[in-house]
């Protein structure tokens, strides 16, 4: 069932978990995340990289995500991924998006605000509800990672926009990690207190050690992306395929074996941020 932003993150905040939030990209993709909610019967976010977005990419394949929320067993909420501009909010709302993140964090501390605020009262009027980011999430590939959200910053910036859930900059990047990250767990427990327990966000979720995703759900992390380990698992499977020299050509049973890949890893995203069994 296609379900809002705040009905999944009402779930974490219930049951002390976290909403695994996938990035998808094609069918395929959306096939395999499907299948891993619906096997562990998980709620679970799509979402989408807003460069598809504005390319004609997002046309196509917001019909399929919204096709498997609405048949899905368990609630599923699609939500647009680092919305930078109304540009990519709009839209999304029009294809369909039943959560937006408006991603301002590269955008001067008040300037992140206003706009973050103007997004969450657009959004309002269809009942959909507002991820924002302050403190900026960068790239495994930055020279240094910028400075960390602060708890007194968050919380002015949570009670002035109305966002109903934070992305912070707690020690993640987006991408492959040369070395596993460290986070700074006492600082989202501080976060979630000064913003009176507002639903946090972690992103670079790929390639962060097991125990540290969990330290980080039970200080207060309720939703939690991965996109770059769902490349990986499809690409690496596409690619081993590939090498077989009686490999399948017709494409539909090609990609039979990179779904699986992507539900297998998804089941183990899941079951590592306690989604599973948790559908309503
Ligand atoms: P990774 O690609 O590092 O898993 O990050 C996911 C993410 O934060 C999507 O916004
Ligand atoms: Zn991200």
């Amino acid at each position: 069932m296609l379900v809002n932003l705040d009905y999944v993150l009402n779930l974490a905040e219930k049951g002390n978990f976290a909403i695994p939030a996938f990035n998808v990209y094609n069918m395929e993709t959306v096939m395999g995340v499907l299948k891993a909610a619906e096997e562990t019967k998980a709620p679970i976010i799509m979402q989408v990289y807003p460069r598809l977005m504005k390319e004609e990419t997002g046309y196509f394949l917001s019909p399929v995500i919204l096709a498997a929320a609405k048949r899905a067993s368990v609630p599923v909420c699609f939500h647009l991924d680092h919305g930078p501009s109304e540009l990519e909010t709009t839209r999304s709302i029009r294809y369909g998006a039943t959560g937006i993140m408006l991603d301002g964090s590269t955008l001067p501390f008040e300037e992140n605000i206003a706009l973050t605020k103007k997004v969450v009262e657009t959004c309002k009027y269809v009942d959909v509800q507002v991820e924002g980011e302050l403190g900026h999430v960068g790239t495994t590939k930055d020279a240094e990672m910028d400075e960390f959200t602060t708890a007194e910053d968050a919380k002015k910036f949570v009670e002035e926009t109305g966002v109903a859930c934070l992305a912070v900059a707690v020690g993640t990047a987006h991408g492959k990690y040369t070395k596993p990250p460290k986070l700074d767990i006492e600082r989202i427990k501080a976060i979630r207190e000064a913003t009176n327990n507002t639903a946090l966000v972690l992103h670079g979720g790929s390639g962060v050690p097991d125990e540290e995703i969990k330290k980080a759900v039970a200080a207060g992390i309720r939703k939690m992306n991965f996109a770059t380990d769902i490349c990986y698992a499809f690409l690496d499977c596409c690619l081993d395929e590939l090498q077989k020299p009686d490999r399948t050509v017709a494409v539909d049973n090609f990609m039979k074996k990179p779904i699986d890949a992507v539900k297998d890893f998804c089941i183990s995203r899941i079951k590592l941020v306690g989604a599973d069994g948790k559908a309503k």
